[in-house]
């Protein structure tokens, strides 16, 4: 993995946040995955400029807590109550009994496949907060408000609903993921131009919260990140990690977008808005 080093003159300097690489393996793996999963990271060299978080179905947790790897594990949804009648669900608090210390909120396979409101992604959010978990609060557009040009719109709406709920002082206890619904599983990822503009404009919106915190928010890109196209990305100013599907189910293919970004983080890899 890559080594820790002083910026060279002319390269980027190091981000003041710290890179965050997660990985939604969504409904996917069992036990044995967990397994070799764990045996694989435990051979690897983990970079220590990036953070990187796991995020397996409920039901591995704590298996994958319990491994101890040293690295953030995460729920891929919370309810927005504590407890209470509400068959099949997981409580935030449940999710970090099982030794999470995130969540992601707000995915669009649940905000489209199981119709959340901006709302309830939302109290979500509000209730993970209060559970002590870090969230990653996920927004992006569909296909057709793209090329209807809402994309913007759209994805200023949803934050805005979340940021609503969120007190100041625990911005920096969320990480936004920009996920476009058209790039998540196609193979077709936005463009390192396209993503930056979204970036740059949910970066604005956090600044008009609080500019202090809004400098220390991840701003995550997620959408058919492989290791191939995370190098370009990572030279983006605002994209500061990735929330990676499909490619996080290979341990090596996660690591190498983790490299990617820690390379970024350590200002081995030029900058585009210095000029590469
Ligand atoms: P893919 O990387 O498989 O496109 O999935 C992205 C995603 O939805 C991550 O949350």
């Amino acid at each position: 993995m890559t080594r820790e080093s002083a910026a060279a003159p002319g390269l980027r300097e190091p981000a003041s946040r710290n890179p965050i690489v997660a990985g939604n393996w969504k409904m996917n793996g069992d036990h044995a995955f967990v397994e070799r999963y764990v045996a694989s990271l435990r051979e690897a060299d983990l970079p220590s400029a990036v953070e990187l978080v796991l995020c397996p179905p409920t039901c591995y947790l704590s298996a994958l807590a319990r491994a101890d790897l040293g690295i953030g594990i995460g729920g891929q949804d919370v309810h927005w109550l504590d407890a209470g009648p509400c068959t099949g669900s997981v409580a935030a608090r449940m999710i970090r009994d099982c030794g999470a210390t995130w969540s992601i909120v707000g995915h669009s396979e649940r905000r489209i496949g199981l119709s959340e409101s901006d709302e309830m992604v939302a109290d979500k959010v509000d209730a993970a907060l209060r559970a002590g978990l870090r969230v990653i609060v996920c927004v992006g557009e569909t296909l057709a408000e793209r090329e209807a040009g809402s994309a913007e719109t759209v994805v200023l709406r949803q934050l805005d609903t979340v940021l609503a709920r969120v007190p100041e002082a625990a911005l920096a206890q969320i990480a936004v993921a920009y996920e476009p619904v058209w790039a998540i599983g196609t193979g077709r990822t936005a463009t390192p131009e396209v993503a930056q503009a979204m970036h740059a404009l949910v970066r604005a919106r956090l600044i008009e919260m609080n500019a202090e915190s809004a400098m220390s928010v991840c701003i995550l890109y997620g959408g058919s990140v492989t290791p191939e196209n995370a190098r370009l990305l990572a030279r983006e100013q605002d994209i500061d990690g990735a929330l990676v599907g499909g490619a996080s189910l290979d341990p090596g293919d996660f690591l190498r977008i983790a490299g990617a970004f820690a390379e970024r983080a350590t200002g081995a890899l030029q900058s585009r808005a210095a000029g590469a």
